[in-house]
């Protein structure tokens, strides 16, 4: 009988998921392995609902936006009986491996089941976040920057006709490289990211500088900067114990505070799930591809307890417990990268 492969996608969508399915997939058939998909994140597991995943399903993926196998942010291990049943079901459908395809929360979950019980998995890294220390990117990353790129560059269009400051609200969780990384591609005054506190006299002393030469003022911040003290609420937060940051705001007090200390007229916008939506670029069809395939390659050689990542331009494994200890942060040097064109 073929060996059977199970696919899951968890966490947060973005574009590349079906790249990496598709290259998961492509390469499992190479090796005679049957392909399976678990239907939205580990609830799939828990509740044995799958799909299948033949060679028709997937040939033709590489374009589509979000993810054909669905996705939730469940966390079987915060589920009282979710994780028996995770195990007895891994057994009924007759898995001889997983790939887990997700961030931090997914693949943490995974390095628990294979380390607690020798569940035969591999871990896909993905994330718009870009913030697995692991892997030098996350597909998903181009695709929402070259987005929210796109959103500041006409942002700032309509901002010099009006003479307006303009902030873009990014995501990015806790990480500030999709801010980063927008602020610097779309030639923006000012990046606050959840790494570094904001200088709120030095942010506004620049803004009016530029605004005076430009008639246009860009700032783009991440949506988990703190402003101030914050309490944040019990019910504010996921199964994975993460702040659901959608109903912070930072752009909208950003605006107050910078249009009270600068007296000029400013508007925020949030690209929020736009920026995860649409198909995806290039390179993370490529990358999802490449780590696809990879995944594949992995459980073929009975390489469990592994994850995927790219250094430098190789695809290699790298064990999941270490590349799910640490997230990766945007460092000082990148801040001063940024800065270089604050004048
Ligand atoms: O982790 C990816 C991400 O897009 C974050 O940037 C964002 O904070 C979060 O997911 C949003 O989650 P949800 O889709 O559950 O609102």
């Amino acid at each position: 009988m073929a060996k059977k492969i199970g696919i899951l996608t968890g966490g947060g969508d973005c574009p590349g998921l079906n790249p990496a399915i598709r290259g998961c997939a492509m390469r499992a058939f190479d090796f005679g392995y049957e392909c399976v998909g678990l239907l939205e994140g580990w609830k799939g597991l828990v509740k044995g609902n799958t799909m299948p995943l033949g060679l028709q399903d997937v040939a033709d993926i590489i374009g589509k936006g979000g993810t054909i196998l669905g996705t939730s942010r469940t966390n079987p291990f915060k589920q009282e009986g979710s994780v028996p049943q995770c195990l007895e079901n891994f057994k009924k459908l007759g898995l001889d491996a997983l790939v887990a395809m997700g961030g931090e929360d997914t693949l943490g979950v995974a390095s628990r089941f294979y380390s607690e019980y020798k569940i035969p998995i591999v871990g896909v890294p993905k994330t718009m976040d870009n913030d697995l220390s692991a892997t030098d990117y996350t597909f998903g990353f181009d695709t929402a920057t070259t987005i929210a790129v796109d959103a500041a560059e006409r942002l700032k269009d309509t901002g010099r006709s009006h003479r307006r400051v303009m902030i873009l609200e990014v995501m990015g969780r806790h990480a500030g490289w999709v801010a980063l990384f927008t602020a610097l591609a779309g030639a923006a005054d000012w990046v606050c990211i959840p790494e570094f506190p904001v200088d709120v006299k030095k942010m506004c002393d620049h803004i009016k500088k530029a605004h005076e030469r430009n008639k246009v003022a860009l700032v783009v911040a991440s949506e988990a900067i703190t402003i101030g003290r914050e309490k944040v609420e019990e019910e504010q937060l996921d199964e994975f114990g993460h702040m659901l940051l959608k109903k912070r705001g930072v752009g909208e007090r950003l605006a107050e505070i910078i249009e009270r200390e600068t007296k000029l007229e400013t508007r925020a916008s949030v690209i929020g799930h736009i920026q995860r939506g649409g198909s995806p670029t290039l390179f993370d069809r490529i990358l999802g591809t490449r780590v696809g395939v990879k995944a594949a390659e992995l459980a073929q050689e009975g390489k469990f307890g592994e994850m995927v990542a790219l250094r430098g331009n190789v695809v290699v494994g790298v064990s999941l417990k270490e590349a799910t200890a640490q997230l990766k942060i945007v460092p000082e040097s990148w801040k001063q990268l940024a800065e270089i064109f604050f004048k």
